[in-house]
């Protein structure tokens, strides 16, 4: 039986030095429901921040831009695409919602429930790996890409520089980027956003362990791994890992190989990098884009920036 493209992923992980998991492992169906339940806890303060300075900013936003077309990277969370839209649609100009999502499932339910909202909007769905290789093209302008959530943090530094370059060739010169990011602040709140004390960041990170057994049949149990968030002072991010509490020694899938585990060995499944403003204006110029404005609450910054022709 040909592997699934996840349990390649997983496999690859497993096997290279050292061991690290892309975080797309930790979205099955139970891990998506387990981080909804981060975004509603009182030590993760990202989600709140964000939609707060959506609600003060989007009218900015709508006016500075025009937007006739909204692009959203990760379809998810729903409510922060409303505040977006109603802004466009108040101002008149709004014409176009195009979601783009790994998920055809969560693609599709989203855009249904969208509609039912907005009957006249026009909603394009496009099924991509927004943190992959993804392309869109055609979009009627003026374009806003917005990329929230602060998930630009979990790229690095080169990566997030190549992702707002793709970001700019997808909306095309003239046109507009929003992007959310956490900002560096007091290292004990941002442990405690991710060692939150009903132990649900824990269990979202624990449940990669289902999704290694349930994708390569491994035959893991959750109790074979302690859940590690490290801040990574000189790089300034959060980097959640799995540490291993007893040697491990895997049969992985395709008739590939054994696979060891060692004794206290780590498997980095996300990092998630805390910015200072002036870092996301020099990442987007980078990139190939110049901050218009930057809308911030001291927690998080919500940057809205033009493409350079
Ligand atoms: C969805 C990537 C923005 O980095 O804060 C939350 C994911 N991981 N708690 C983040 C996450 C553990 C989250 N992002």
């Amino acid at each position: 039986m040909p592997l699934s493209p996840l349990a390649e992923v997983i496999v690859r992980g497993l096997t290279s030095a050292p061991k690290s998991l892309p975080p797309r492992v930790l979205y099955d169906e139970r891990g998506s429901r387990l981080f909804e339940q981060i975004t509603t806890l009182p030590e993760y303060y990202p989600t709140a921040a964000e939609r707060g300075l959506l609600v003060a900013s989007a009218p900015t936003i709508a006016e500075r831009t025009g937007m006739r077309t909204l692009v959203k990277l990760g379809a998810g969370v729903l409510d922060k695409s409303r505040i977006l839209i109603d802004a466009g649609l108040a101002r008149g100009t709004l014409t176009s919602y195009v979601p783009v999502d790994i998920s055809a499932e969560v693609l599709m339910k989203s855009a249904r429930e969208l509609q039912k909202q907005y009957p006249l909007l026009s909603i394009s769905p496009v099924e991509a790996d927004s943190m992959g290789e993804w392309a869109i093209g055609g979009l009627a302008s003026p374009v806003v890409i917005s990329f929230l959530g602060g998930t630009i943090g979990n790229l690095f530094p080169r990566e997030r520089v190549d992702f707002f370059r793709r970001m700019c060739l997808a909306a095309g010169a003239g046109n507009y980027l929003v992007v959310g990011t956490d900002l560096v602040k007091d290292v004990d709140r941002i442990v405690d956003a991710y060692f939150d004390s009903q132990g649900i960041t824990e269990a979202f990170l624990l449940n990669v362990v289902e999704v290694m057994n349930d994708e390569c049949g491994l035959g893991l149990s959750a109790e074979d791994f302690d859940y590690v968030p490290l801040w990574d002072a000189r790089e300034s991010r959060m980097d959640l890992r799995l540490r291993a509490r007893r040697e491990l020694s895997l049969n992985l899938p395709g008739g590939s190989s054994t696979c060891r585990i060692a004794e206290e060995e780590e498997i980095r499944i996300e990092v998630s990098s805390k910015f200072t403003r002036e870092q996301v204006c020099a990442e987007l110029r980078a990139g190939g884009a110049t901050v218009v404005e930057q809308f911030d609450d001291g927690d998080f910054a919500l940057t809205l920036a033009v493409v350079d022709s």
